[in-house]
């Protein structure tokens, strides 16, 4: 399997890319920070926001491995505030990177997509897409758009022999969180109350959402298209009376 993984050097596409890499694929990464990629995986500068940059580093990463079976798309930044916190900068920049950037690398990939025999792409969505989350409007937006272009890529190029699945991980233990932690008055208190919400009463690991993402991934989910994988301890369909009863 030759797969490209966008975010494949931190958190969650770290942790995809060392899952593939375990399982015998050949994995290319695109990162804005290509240097902490893990090793064993060729590693591509790339800005998801950026269409010159998402063509070159596409067609780089095809011909460095002969070909394409897999995209991840999992480049992701997040944003805080109700709707009234974040001005239009804000809202088409995260936009840019969340949505669109899943438009770029899928437009240039589907002509290397559609030459496999066992092509797949798997977008990484959110809990937050699904779920009203406080203080995440324009984030959760971005990733409400991210489930609905899943499903409408599904429809699109099924007949191209490519299935478009997604992964929705609730809070995942990555440094996205620890920065996240690191604004908070108290970081421990806030990651006992993000803990606290999880009625599994843990974060979900990169480990455990990059398994989903594998799955889905690979032929052994040739019937699954148009699926959205819920990784998330239970927070959206599980009611407890009280914490972890
Ligand atoms: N951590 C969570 O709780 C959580 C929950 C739900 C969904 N997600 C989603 O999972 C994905 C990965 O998140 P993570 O927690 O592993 O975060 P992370 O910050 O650890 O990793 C994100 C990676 O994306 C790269 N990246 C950011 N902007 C980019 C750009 N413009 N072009 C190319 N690469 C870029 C970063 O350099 C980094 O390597 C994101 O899409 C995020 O929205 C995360």
């Amino acid at each position: 399997m030759k797969a490209v993984v966008t975010g494949g050097a931190s958190g969650i596409g770290a942790a995809v890319t060392e899952a593939l890499l375990g399982r015998g694929a050949t994995v290319a990464v695109l990162d804005l920070v290509p240097e902490r990629a893990p090793r064993g995986a060729p590693a591509i500068a790339c800005d998801v926001s950026d269409d010159a940059s998402v063509r070159s580093a596409v067609a780089e990463a095809t011909a460095s491995l002969g070909g394409l079976d897999v995209l991840v798309n999992n480049a992701g930044i997040g944003a805080q505030g109700t709707v009234e916190e974040n001005d239009d900068d804000e809202w088409h920049s995260v936009l840019d990177v969340n949505l669109l950037g899943v438009v770029r690398v899928s437009r240039a990939a589907l002509p290397h997509l559609r030459a496999s025999d066992r092509a797949a792409i798997v977008n990484t969505c959110s809990a937050a897409a699904l779920v009203g989350v406080p203080d995440r409007a324009l984030y959760s937006a971005t990733k409400g758009a991210v489930l609905s272009l899943t499903l409408a890529m599904a429809a699109d190029h099924l007949r191209d022999g490519i299935r478009v699945n997604c992964v929705s991980p609730g809070t995942a233990d990555t440094p996205w969180i620890d920065r996240l932690l690191a604004t908070a008055p108290d970081p421990a208190a806030e990651r006992a109350a993000l803990v606290a919400r999880q009625p599994t009463g843990k974060l979900v690991s990169p480990e455990e959402v990059a398994a989903a993402i594998v799955y889905l991934a690979s032929p052994s989910a040739g019937s699954c298209t148009g699926v959205n994988l819920t990784v998330d301890g239970g927070i959206l369909g599980v009611r407890l009376r009280s914490p972890r009863s």
